[in-house]
């Protein structure tokens, strides 16, 4: 069994990302990030000091806008349309979920598509499905690295995707078939989800239900990867995976933390980066 480590990787690709940077700050350029915090999630908030740190690290400019739990949309979109015109900012990303009262969908539609770092507009969207240059979501993004450096090659393999969510399961899935994969996505009203686990040459699952893979669900010398992230009561953090009893099967499997977590963040500054070079062109 290989155990996946995410954290090198995303270490790895973020000191080129590093380099990178240096050599365009030279030249007057700055890669710019802006984040929107609105509420006091402590997870949300927890992440967001992760990808500002890590911005600051790479040498990005890097700016967080806090807003109340109480905000109107309108407020959101007046954020949105200023940073849209700021020629500091390269990306934008709104840190999800939003407070029940606020429109997510048309919240995103209002960022400029050329600073959607986190791949979330339906511009961006549509071009990952047509298999198009765009700003791929980062974990999806994240996790297709993850099989590059690994060399594990997906043409032809039975993939299984557990979740469809707007954010995770359906770029998987759409990034996966651009890689010739066969895929099936599970979701909260699949029928039988073993059923389709267990003949899954790679199972990926994110959908922040602790344990839900158990090692009954998946076959002898499957690559699974975890995408869950949850906090027990206990102070734990776990994945969606029961790791201890799945990992005895798999011939590849990513740990939570330090698998497939450090990715997305990674992803995020290499599509900011992104941003930066097509904005000088
Ligand atoms: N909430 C959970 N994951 C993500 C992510 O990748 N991006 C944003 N903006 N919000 C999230």
């Amino acid at each position: 069994m290989t155990l996946i480590d995410g954290k090198k990787l995303s270490k790895k690709i973020e000191s080129n990302i590093t380099a990178e940077v240096k050599a365009l700050k030279a030249k007057g350029v700055t890669p710019g990030l802006a984040v929107i915090l609105v509420g006091d999630d402590p997870a949300s908030h927890t992440y967001v000091t992760m990808k500002n740190k890590s911005c600051e690290n790479a040498g990005f400019y890097s700016i967080v806008r806090k807003l109340s739990k109480t905000v109107s949309q309108e407020e959101i979109i007046k954020n949105i349309q200023e940073l849209n015109k700021d020629p500091k900012i390269d990306g934008i990303l709104v840190q999800l979920p939003l407070p029940k009262h606020i429109d997510t969908s048309k919240i995103l539609e209002i960022i400029d598509p050329q600073k959607d770092v986190d791949g979330f507009h339906p511009y961006n969207m549509g071009r990952v499905v047509e298999n198009l240059d765009a700003f791929a979501p980062c974990t999806p993004a994240g996790v297709m690295e993850i099989f590059k450096e690994y060399n594990i090659d997906l043409k032809g393999k039975d993939v299984c995707v557990v979740g469809a969510s707007n954010i995770v399961g359906k770029p998987m899935a759409a990034l996966l078939l651009n890689a010739n994969a066969t895929v099936t996505i599970t979701h909260i009203f699949t029928k039988d989800l073993a059923s389709h686990t267990k003949k899954a040459d790679i199972v990926i699952v994110g959908v922040g239900v602790p344990g839900l893979i158990k090692e009954d669900m998946v076959k002898e010398g499957a690559i699974v990867i975890d995408i869950g992230i949850n906090r027990l009561e206990n102070g734990k953090l776990v994945g969606d995976v029961d790791f201890e009893n799945v990992s005895k099967k798999c011939s590849y499997i990513t740990p939570v933390p330090g698998g497939v977590g450090p990715m997305t963040i990674a992803m995020l500054l290499s599509n900011t980066l992104k941003a930066a070079k097509r904005r000088v062109g």
